[in-house]
This record gives structure tokens, C-alpha cells and sequence, in this order.
């Protein structure tokens, strides 16, 4: 394989070699009860609604933080440009490697795949559970437990509150979308593997603690 050359990117040469706090908690976040959820967990119990509203909150703070955030954590850093995302992989082949201040093109598609994905998932898993909270929740299945059954319309087996061709939809939507969360997040790890081995740096431990110290 060629050894990759670098060349300078458009403003500043480098990613940070440490996310700021908020990118760092918001993306392992994410990612642990995205895994939690689609593998672990049975569809619509109080653990698995419960991690969803977690997801929301942290999406809904990377969200904010894309605005407020510092200049690497804001989407102006990253623009959505599926060309230059082409053109970024294109170099990524041809062993050349340019740098970045923030996300490189085909990282920042990624990530705006992934947020529009999540947005996806937890909408629909909203309206599957008529919007109720993780208390709600509980309070319902608590209700059913002993005895009123009134409480049955967010019923205690996890199934979707709405069986009207909405939440029939929003049920397939659900389900349909939290695979192809899972198809994204391979890609996206042997995205960061390759791109790590191209850059000769690694975007791992900069989502984590930073590099090591010698
Ligand atoms: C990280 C986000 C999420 C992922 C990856 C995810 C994934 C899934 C998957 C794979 C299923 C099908 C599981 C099965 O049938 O065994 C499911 C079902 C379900 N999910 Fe989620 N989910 C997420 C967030 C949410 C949220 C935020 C809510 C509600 C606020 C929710 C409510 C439900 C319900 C009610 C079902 C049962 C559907 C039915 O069969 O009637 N989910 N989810
Ligand atoms: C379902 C699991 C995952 C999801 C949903 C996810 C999502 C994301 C998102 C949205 C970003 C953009 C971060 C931001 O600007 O806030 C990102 C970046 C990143 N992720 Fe993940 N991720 C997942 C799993 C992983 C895993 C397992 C690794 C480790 C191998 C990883 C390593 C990274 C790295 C290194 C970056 C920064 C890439 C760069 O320097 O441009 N991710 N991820």
C-alpha cells in the first residue's frame, strides 16, 4: 500500500486530539443504549423506554451543543457535502490524506445519517407509547400489577398502545430504522479503523481520554 501523503484541509490542520466533554458523553451515550436497545432489550418495556428517553435527552444536547458548542462540535465546522464526502474517500483510496478541523466530509454524512436515524427511532417509538414517560410507564405497569386494568391502554407486555394503521406504521418505522442503525454503526466503526490507519492517529482514544502521554 502506498504510504499516505497528508495535505493541509481548508482551515485548520488538525481534528482535536481530545472531543470537549459534551461531544465525548453524548456520542458514547448514544452509542451504549442505541447497542442496549436494539440488542438486548425486549420492544417497549420500561428499560427500553427508559434508555430511549435517554437517547432523546443526549440528542437533543449534541443538538444544542452543534450551535453553542466549540468550533470543532459545530455543524458549520462539518457540513453535510456528499460530494466532497465522494472526494474524501476518493483520497482516502488513492493513499493521500487530508486533514480536517473537525469531522472529515464522510464522518460528518455519517453523523448526520446517525442523528436523522435516532430522530427517526425515538419519534416513532413516541407515538407507539402515546408520548408517555418512563414514569408513566411505570406507573402503568405498576397499576396493571395490581389489579386495574384501566391502565391497560399502555398495557404490560411492552406492545404498542396503538393498533390504528399509524401506529402500525410507526411500529414498522421503529423496527426498520433501529436495523439500519445498527448496518450504519458497522460501517462507522470500519470507517474510524480505516480512517485512523490513513491519518495515522487515533480518532478512538480522541473520543475517549485524549492521546497518550509519552
Ligand atoms: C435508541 C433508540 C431505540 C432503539 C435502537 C430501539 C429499538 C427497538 C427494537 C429493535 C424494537 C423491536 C424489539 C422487539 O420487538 O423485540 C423496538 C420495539 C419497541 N420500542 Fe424501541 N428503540 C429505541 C427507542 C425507543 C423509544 C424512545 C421508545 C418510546 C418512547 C421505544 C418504544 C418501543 C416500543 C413501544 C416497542 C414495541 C413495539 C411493538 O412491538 O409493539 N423505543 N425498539
Ligand atoms: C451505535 C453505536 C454508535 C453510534 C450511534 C455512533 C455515532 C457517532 C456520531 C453521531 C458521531 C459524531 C460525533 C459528534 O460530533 O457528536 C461519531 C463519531 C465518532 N465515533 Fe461513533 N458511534 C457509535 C459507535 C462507535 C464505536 C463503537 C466507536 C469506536 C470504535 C466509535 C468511534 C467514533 C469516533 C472515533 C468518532 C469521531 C470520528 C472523527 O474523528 O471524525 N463510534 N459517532
Amino acid at each position: 500500500m502506498a504510504t499516505p501523503r497528508t495535505e493541509a484541509g481548508p482551515a485548520a490542520a488538525s481534528p482535536p486530539a481530545l472531543w470537549d466533554p459534551v461531544v465525548r458523553l453524548t456520542h458514547w451515550g448514544i452509542a451504549a443504549a442505541v447497542l442496549l436497545n436494539a440488542a438486548l432489550d425486549e420492544g417497549g418495556s420500561l428499560l427500553h423506554v427508559a434508555v430511549g428517553w435517554i437517547v432523546m435527552a443526549l440528542l437533543l444536547l449534541r443538538m444544542v451543543w452543534g450551535v453553542l458548542g466549540p468550533d470543532e462540535a459545530r455543524f458549520a465546522a462539518f457540513p453535510p457535502n456528499p460530494l466532497a464526502a465522494l472526494r474524501h474517500l476518493r483520497q482516502l483510496v488513492s493513499g493521500r490524506v487530508r486533514h480536517y478541523s473537525s469531522h472529515n466530509p464522510a464522518g460528518a454524512l455519517m453523523a448526520y445519517a446517525f442523528w436523522a436515524a435516532l430522530a427517526t427511532v425515538t419519534v416513532s417509538g413516541l407515538v407507539m407509547t402515546g408520548g408517555a414517560t418512563p414514569m408513566q410507564v411505570a406507573a402503568d405497569k405498576a397499576a396493571v400489577a395490581s389489579g386495574d386494568w384501566s391502565a391497560l391502554i399502555r398495557d404490560s407486555e411492552g406492545e404498542s398502545d396503538r393498533d390504528d394503521a399509524f401506529g402500525e406504521a410507526a411500529e414498522e418505522v421503529h423496527e426498520v430504522v433501529a436495523n439500519l442503525l445498527l448496518i450504519l454503526a458497522a460501517l462507522h466503526v470500519a470507517g474510524v479503523a480505516l480512517e485512523s490507519r490513513a491519518m495515522r492517529r487515533n480518532l478512538v482514544a480522541a473520543m475517549l481520554t485524549g492521546p497518550r502521554q509519552k
